[in-house]
């Protein structure tokens, strides 16, 4: 509402009043002269929508005395670096700021929105990576709260605009705006003031317009290819991962009846003439202007990746161009971490101009020689050799989700057995109850809870034949059976290997077992090598790829179309998005592509991306999402509400679950607290229309292949957006946390989780000479079967780049959200929530020092800290973000 006037005259006239250009406001009673909503032009572009006012507006006159205060308005932009984002070289060195007030003016009735007055400001000062930028805007003192403002850029670059402050309202102190976006040049950018938190029906009369608007800008059209600047939020399939040039690298469009799976961002590349249903290839990937990079972030993942290509090098360069050879020795390896790598003292011949150059590098980049030695390696360079570490991982690795209760017995495959053959498990009762001698039956194990699987049995098992056609891989159905010991760690107890039928072979199918005959162990050993190859794949793909990055990004996506950037829930949720869009863009471009890194370097080879869509098919499921039902659903938990959180784990020191839950919690808690704020009555759900229509994109476009399923939560009351959001905001924290940041630490040493298998086991259908050396040289067939020189150094680069925070790393809960912290109650939660995170560090560091916490805690043991929430800048193994940003 309009504020009553103060009789504080600065300029007190009573007939007119002549300010000098080109400050302009609106005012009704200088209808002629007003750029209220009437005077600005709609401009359509490149499906962007701007505004742009009259030319012909000098000046302002007003028949009535005008009480005017001077507000003082500072734009702090980010200094840019210069590097790709110049435009032009025309400068003028100035931004126009315009200034909405957030309401109508009651005299004006054909105003739509708020009273609109500009200005320019120019720079005035510098400080560390800021450039400042100063206005001053005389203002009618009766003219309310400012609501938003317009910025458009008039500099010859792109801008990063942090934040502008508005001093000087007599009624409103300091208005802040946090943007924290880039501003094109000539662009003209709407932001809302930090204080403007609304839900739809309560937005101020003059930012109703304004807030529909911007909404349709941002779903654009689905026009045409979208270009670096654009701001516009759209879905497509995966139709962009194969190489329509290329006909070995055509790959199947995922998304769709045939292969579902959630959508990407859409970029409007045009489709390729030979493969219609395939985008075109660019290495140019279009991601909405505010969800690209930090010039920061952009730095340290870029020098990171810089390093790739050096790294990528160095097994070549010293086994010549062999890129399938493998290590020749154990030790070998270990000179990756511990010497660097001897360079050849001359330039062999076959290397091109590109080898050269990174010979070059490679002898002047002296850091860049050696990887870092990774922690599981540092705290016992044996334990990939033990079962009983085999087996904590499980528990307390980098994928500690697939575990499972086994509550079936005897096993079976629920496949075809006309394709794949007999269908009962080759695990026998008498084999486990070997196994487990003197504890129990198998029965009894299972009733009590104690047998555990990691079951890769009938998803992998229809991609076998596929895979090893390609030669370069070997893959079986796997099942590996656990069992739960009285000092509550897992013990393995069987693994079994199944080959379907296959070129004219009945199917084959074997069991190993720990044991103490020579050529017994030595099986074991290459059957637990296949199993952790098929666990870093369900892990890449499903565990870290699947839930998190690529479930995600429909979210973002709706989110930006649907919500306004002053909606309760928006700002909830902005943190948790930030750079998801980006880095899915670079996985596109480079990790999850036809022939790219994990195609070249995991079991599953060039049929990953269709295995991820078979098992978003046959899993996925948003209600399982959420840590709780999570583990329930695996069996891992029962409800009990006289347990901790509710929850009676089946393994008690499950640090996964244990540290997760208390996150879940902390969460959930922050989550309420906000959400209630807001929403103190069921009924503003359902009248918010915003809301649901997020919701309702999320369902049945973003996730659109699923749209028919009845698992989906529904959204009708606070407790149902409560636990939609809390889900949301623990897959981009602690559920990507727990399995990213880990990845070179656990994975890193690649023996103890290799990603590929590429020989079958010795003693699948043998010829006698093979037989015969795996019997005379067992550890050349280990690191035969092992991956080549080349895959392993490209795994360890990705793993490392993966495993990093960046220096502008946002952790969950460290600070504060300019916007919440506008209200003082949601600061008063968010105090809760940062006081909540900085003990559950104490709780965590409390468990890995008790020595009753066996699976975090033991000589050679590493810690769990992958959710302790907060973090050093770097490759710490620790540090929950608020987003998947890496
Ligand atoms: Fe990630």
């Amino acid at each position: 509402m309009l504020m009553p006037q103060v009789h504080q005259s600065l300029y007190p006239s009573k007939t007119s009043l002549i300010l000098p250009k080109p400050r302009i406001y609106s005012h009704s009673h200088a209808s002629s002269l007003v750029p209220s909503r009437s005077s600005f032009t709609k401009t359509k572009r490149n499906g962007r929508v701007g505004y742009k006012t009259s030319n012909n507006v000098k000046a302002i006159a007003t028949e009535f005395p005008v009480q005017l205060t001077k507000l003082k308005a500072n734009v702090t932009v980010k200094r840019n670096d210069g590097s790709k984002r110049k435009r032009s070289d025309r400068t003028s060195g100035t931004l126009r700021l315009e200034l909405v007030f957030a309401d109508l003016d009651p005299r004006e009735e054909r105003s739509l929105t708020g009273i609109i007055i500009y200005e320019r400001a120019s720079q005035a000062g510098q400080a560390d990576d800021d450039v400042l930028y100063e206005a001053e805007v005389e203002v009618p003192r009766d003219y309310g709260e400012v609501g938003a403002v317009f910025v458009t850029n008039e500099q010859s670059e792109e801008m990063f605009i942090k934040e502008i402050v508005l001093d000087g309202s007599p009624h409103h102190g300091r208005v802040l705006l946090t943007c924290q976006a880039w501003v094109g040049f000539q662009q003209k950018r709407l932001f809302f003031t930090n204080k403007s938190t609304y839900l739809p029906d309560k937005t101020p009369s003059g930012l109703r317009r304004l807030r529909q608007d911007e909404l349709v800008n941002l779903r654009g059209n689905c026009q045409g290819e979208r270009k670096k600047g654009d701001r516009i939020y759209d879905y497509d399939v995966y139709n962009d991962l194969g190489d329509p040039d290329s006909p070995s690298d055509l790959r199947p469009v995922l998304g769709g009846k045939k292969l579902p799976y959630p959508r990407r961002c859409r970029t409007g590349r045009p489709r390729s003439k030979e493969e219609p249903s395939m985008e075109t290839r660019s290495k140019y990937i279009y991601v909405p202007q505010d969800e690209e990079f930090s010039i920061t972030k952009q730095k340290s993942f870029h020098e990171r990746k810089g390093l790739e290509i050096v790294h990528s090098l160095l097994p070549a360069l010293q086994t010549g161009s062999d890129a399938e050879a493998k290590f020749p020795y154990f030790t070998a390896i270990d000179v990756l971490f511990n010497e660097g790598i001897n360079l050849p003292s001359a330039q062999p011949e076959r290397t091109g101009s590109w080898m050269q150059k990174a010979l070059e590098v490679v002898r002047k980049a002296k850091d860049g020689l050696r990887f870092e030695t990774p922690q599981v390696m540092k705290r016992d360079r044996f334990c990939w050799f033990s079962d009983e570490e085999f087996a904590r991982q499980t528990l307390a690795g980098v994928n500690p989700s697939s575990i499972q209760l086994v509550t079936e017995w005897p096993l079976r495959s629920k496949l075809d057995p006309e394709i794949y053959g007999a269908p009962k498990s080759a695990i026998t009762d008498e084999m486990i109850e070997e196994e487990i001698k003197g504890f129990m039956t198998v029965d009894e194990a299972v009733k009590q809870k104690k047998l555990f699987i990691l079951d890769y049995h009938d998803l992998l098992l229809p991609f076998v034949r596929q895979v090893r056609e390609l030669g370069s891989a070997t893959l079986y159905g796997s099942r590996t059976l656990f069992f739960l010991t009285p000092q509550g760690t897992l013990r393995p107890l069987a693994i079994e290997l199944t080959r379907p039928q296959m070129d004219g072979n009945p199917q084959w199918k074997k069991v190993f077992r720990p044991t103490w005959k020579s050529t017994d162990v030595w099986l074991w050993r290459l059957a637990k090598a296949n199993v952790l190859a098929h666990d870093s794949c369900y892990h890449q793909l499903i565990t870290h790829w699947l839930r998190t990055h690529c479930a995600t990004e429909p979210y973002v996506i709706a989110a930006n179309r649907q919500l306004s950037a002053m909606h309760p829930i928006y700002r909830l949720l902005h943190p948790h998005f930030r750079y998801t869009m980006e880095i899915n863009a670079e996985a596109r471009n480079s990790l999850i592509n036809a022939g790219g890194t994990i195609e070249s370097t995991f079991s599953t080879g060039k049929y990953s991306m269709e295995l991820s869509s078979v098992i978003y098919d046959k899993q996925w499921r948003f209600d399982h999402q959420g840590l709780p039902r999570d583990l329930i659903s695996r069996g891992m938990a029962i409800e009990d509400p006289s347990s901790p959180h509710g929850l009676k784990l089946a393994v008690e020191d499950y640090p996964y679950a244990n540290d997760g839950l208390e996150l879940w919690a902390i969460i959930k808690k922050w989550v309420s607290d906000y959400v209630n704020h807001y929403y103190p009555e069921a009924s503003l759900i359902e009248s918010d229309s915003e809301l649901l229509a997020w919701w309702e994109e999320v369902r049945t476009v973003g996730h659109g292949d699923k749209k028919d399923e009845p698992w989906w939560p529904e959204l009708k009351t606070p407790q149902d957006l409560i636990e939609i959001i809390t889900t949301i905001v623990w897959v981009a924290s602690g559920h990507h946390a727990a399995v990213n940041f880990g990845q070179y630490a656990y994975a890193g040493y690649f023996p103890n989780r290799p990603t590929i298998t590429r020989l079958k086991m010795p003693n699948e259908d043998p010829k006698d000479e093979d037989w015969k050396l795996f019997l005379e040289k067992p550890v050349e067939i280990l690191l035969e079967t092992f991956p080549s020189q080349l895959q392993a150094a490209t795994v360890m680069v990705a793993l490392s780049v993966l495993s990093e925070h960046s220096p502008d790393e946002e952790y969950l809960g460290e600070k504060i959200q300019p916007v919440w912290a506008e209200d003082p109650v949601i600061r008063s939660y968010f105090e809760i929530f940062h006081g909540s995170l900085v003990k559950l560090e104490g709780i965590i560091d409390g468990k890995n020092a008790d020595e009753n916490f066996v699976n975090r805690h033991g000589a050679g043991v590493m810690p769990y800290e992958l959710l302790k929430p907060f973090s050093k800048p770097g490759i710490t193994g620790q540090g929950v973000p608020y987003s998947i940003s890496i």
